[in-house]
């Protein structure tokens, strides 16, 4: 431990999942304490022991994303474990159907908006108030996508709310930074994460169809997204507001082949 977040209380949406349990980790890691809120007591009491198993300060909290009184108890949940949260983790996303604007139906569209969008808003406004009584200022990082930056085939859904979730970054980094509140966001490419069974099959399917298609010719870690937002989240970014940090292998700076709608 380098002590990178020391007296840090972070919030990590999705926490349970693939990236944000290794950001939870490497939170953890550098001297954070971590509430790892989940939709899956299960995934987040798992991440949980992880941590202290190394030593670390963690604990679980279940929640949908998508209700503002869970959201709000979140917040209140890591104050009554560890102090006023300073960093806010969003990472919590629906599985919603590849469809396109005529096939996709209204209750999975706004199924998709609720939990992809408004839950990354819902978590802003209940932890923002505790940043500032923290009286040092605060940290949101939104876990965006590359899909964010560009179209795929098929996923209306999934691409409008990453690319909202890059102007809602900026706006709230607007909106709060005379409070030393900082907000931004980072873009993953293709990672290697459970999330890509459902399509691929299997992770070796994903990275071998995946991997190069990228510029470094490979699919990225969910390490490497954790390095991002352990930059981000830590006072080495003390300058660093409403940016999107596009952690994906060069994947949007050049015209790939993009996989067939699914
Ligand atoms: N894996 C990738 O290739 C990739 C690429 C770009 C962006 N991302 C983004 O990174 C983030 C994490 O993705 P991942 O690959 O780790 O996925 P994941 O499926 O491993 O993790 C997502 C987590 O969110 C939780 N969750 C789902 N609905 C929820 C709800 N309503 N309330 C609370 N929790 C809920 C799930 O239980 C799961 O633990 C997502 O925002 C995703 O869009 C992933």
């Amino acid at each position: 431990m380098t002590g990178r977040m020391k007296n840090k209380v972070a919030v990590i949406t999705g926490g349970g999942g693939g990236i944000g349990g290794e950001v939870a980790r490497t939170f953890a890691r550098e001297g954070a304490s971590v509430l790892i809120a989940d939709i899956s007591q299960a995934q987040a009491d798992k991440v949980v022991a992880s941590i202290k198993e190394h030593g670390g300060s963690a604990a679980a909290f279940v929640l949908d994303v998508n209700d503002p009184k869970q959201c709000e108890a979140a917040i209140k949940a890591a104050e009554s474990h560890f102090g006023h949260v300073t960093t806010l983790m969003n990472g919590a996303v629906a599985v919603t159907p590849d469809q396109n604007v005529e096939n996709l139906s209204l209750e999975d569209w706004e199924r998709t908006l609720r939990t992809n969008l408004t839950g990354y808003f819902l978590m802003c406004k209940y932890a923002i108030p505790s940043m500032r009584a923290s009286g040092h200022g605060g940290s949101v990082v939104n876990i965006a996508s590359s899909h964010g930056h560009y179209a795929l085939h098929g996923r209306i859904g999934y691409c409008t709310t990453k690319a909202a979730i890059h102007h809602m970054t900026r706006v709230i980094a607007l909106d709060y930074g005379h409070e030393n509140i900082r907000c931004n966001s980072i873009s993953p490419g293709p990672i290697d994460t459970d999330r890509v069974l459902r399509r691929f099959g299997t992770r070796e399917k994903s990275n071998a169809l995946r991997g190069p298609m990228q510029v470094l010719g490979r699919t990225g870690t969910v390490a490497e997204v954790a390095n991002a937002a352990l930059f981000l989240a830590s006072d080495e970014a003390s300058f660093v507001t409403g940016a999107d940090l596009r952690v994906d292998g060069g994947q949007t700076i050049w015209k790939s082949k993009q996989p067939e709608r699914a």
